[in-house]
């Protein structure tokens, strides 16, 4: 996912060469890459409202849904293992598949984590399309996992190894956009299905080939990137790929420049143990807390259940479906203004901006089903106030989408020093794929006990992160790599833990070890 991509926001320096059609179609394959996430995201929600699909494979969950006389409350109807596990157990895949494709990626290059990526993909959404029974459901979606794991560790890396340095950062956050495209197309193609007379939710499931294709055609044309065959010792290689790249035949200053940073990443012998060490708690801290805090405003219980709330809201079932439209072009739209915005009132005013949009929401949305539907849960929303619903989650989908969406990707990366950005990266990536699990798994549980509670539960989270935000994160706009120790060193709190001398030589703390004079 974007967490994977390593955003150096040092001085920029002014390298020969700059934007080539090769970097435009670097940007479509990251593209491709985004938009299989996405499109996962997105799609597993409506095909587990589709009464044909619980029929067929959850049939239990569909006569309790459609029993006139069930003693359940409304807000249990969906609640099944079984069920969530069809949606979770893609991420408790892709979970392990990262730490997997993270070796392959250094060992073997970013190009055949890619194809790798792409290709099971594509096998997991030819076994998801055929599904018989629920073993090939889940066996199609932990291969999709497996596919998601590679494309995330991979396809970030590639991106900001390939595009000039002053379009790093606004490509980190543009496979933020193609993440969020994909989640809208999958929202749509649920809803074009839907209306199919018999295998809709085959179709939806299916359709997922299409990204998987693209990506694994894509990055089968696609070369190496110049920092990765440099890695696998192959220079020569190296430095006429970085003139392919740019353009232009003097790309000296930045291969020498490529060369001391892979040099210097050699020497790091310890990653793991450097990140403990006191002067990088601000970053350990991070890197765990911000993932988790993503994932606890709530939002993926939207992205993967947005038409299974609304039918549970009482909508009908096109209507729960157009609902989850909505919300998807909502989601696209605010990640633009977010990717204009960023650098302008910097982060901290979109993660606080964003953090008590989505807390009134969420109050609001928790105090009307608490009002109307009680603890019973029995009964409907009348028209009114079931669109009153649907706007306050728009809101709350746009506020986390200028904010924790592609902040709580965009931040760790680049508060991470070169010694310890791959332990920070691998841990922020891990702890984000590990919480959007657990959300999965238990959100429909949760439903069914908290009832409308659930939206008061992920308030209060929302308030602890936002509160946290305020004293703890410092802002980071604008700041170069180098700087980012005088700036922990001078915050009321991290302060403590910032040696002197990190800041006097600028924070490059390699392990002590072979290679340092
Ligand atoms: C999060 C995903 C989420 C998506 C929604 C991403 O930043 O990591 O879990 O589904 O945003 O757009």
């Amino acid at each position: 996912m974007a967490g994977g991509a390593i955003v150096s926001t040092g001085p920029i320096k002014n390298y020969n060469g700059g934007m080539t059609a090769f970097v435009l179609i670097t940007c479509v394959v990251a593209a491709t890459g985004g938009l299989i996430f996405g499109y996962d995201l997105g799609i597993s929600g409506g095909v587990t409202s589709m009464n044909e699909f619980l029929m067929r494979f959850f049939p239990s969950v569909y006569k309790k849904m459609n029993s006139a006389t069930t003693k359940e409350s409304q807000y249990c109807k969906f609640d099944s293992q079984t069920l969530t596990s069809f949606t979770s157990s893609l991420y408790l895949a892709g979970l392990i598949a990262s730490f997997v494709a993270s070796v392959v990626t250094r060992i073997f290059g970013r190009k055949v984590s890619m194809v790798t990526g792409g290709a099971v993909f594509l096998l997991g959404a030819i076994i998801n399309g055929a599904a018989m029974n629920i073993a090939m459901l889940i066996i199609g979606r932990v291969l999709l996992g497996v596919g998601v794991g590679f494309g995330n560790q991979s396809v970030p890396v590639y991106l900001s190894e390939m595009a000039p340095a002053k379009l790093r950062g606004a490509l980190n956050m543009g496979f933020q956009l193609a993440i969020t495209i994909g989640i809208l197309v999958a929202n749509l193609v649920n809803y074009g299905t839907a209306q199919m007379k018999s295998n809709g939710w085959r179709w939806s499931l299916a359709l997922a080939a299409v990204p998987a294709i693209l990506m694994t055609v894509g990055s089968i044309l696609l070369a190496d990137t110049p920092n990765s065959l440099m890695e696998r010792g192959h220079m020569e290689k190296a430095k006429a790929m970085l003139q392919k790249v740019r353009g232009v035949s003097d790309v000296d200053e930045e291969f020498q420049d490529l060369l001391d940073a892979s040099q210097k990443s050699k020497m790091v012998e310890h990653p793991w143990r450097n990140i403990m060490q006191s002067r990088y708690r601000p970053q350990l801290v991070m890197a765990i807390l911000i993932p988790f805090f993503q994932q606890l405003t709530g939002i993926n219980a939207i992205m993967f259940y947005a038409p299974v709330l609304f039918k549970t809201l009482g909508f009908g079932d096109s209507a729960s479906l157009m609902s989850a439209v909505i919300t998807g072009l909502v989601n696209v739209v605010a990640t633009l203004v977010s990717i204009f915005t960023v650098d302008k009132y910097g982060r901290r005013f979109l993660f606080l901006e964003g953090g008590i949009q989505m807390i009134i929401c969420q109050i609001i949305v928790g105090v009307v089903l608490g009002l109307k539907f009680g603890n019973t849960g029995q009964g409907s929303l009348s028209k009114g106030y079931a669109d009153l619903v649907l706007v306050l989650i728009c809101f709350y989908v746009a506020a986390f989408a200028w904010s924790w969406g592609p902040l709580g990707w965009l931040v760790p990366s680049e508060i991470f020093p070169l010694e310890i950005r791959s332990a920070g990266q691998a841990i922020n990536v891990s702890v984000n794929m590990f919480f959007t699990f657990i959300i999965a798994q238990i959100f429909l549980a949760l439903l069914c006990h908290l009832k409308y509670g659930l939206f008061l539960f992920f308030a209060a989270w929302e308030i602890i992160m936002t509160v946290f935000i305020y004293f703890f994160m410092p802002e980071t706009k604008n700041i170069p790599i180098e700087e980012m120790n005088r700036m922990w060193k001078q915050h009321w709190f991290w302060g403590k833990y910032i040696p002197d001398d990190a800041v006097a030589d600028h924070g490059i703390q390699l392990s002590a070890g072979k290679g340092m004079a």
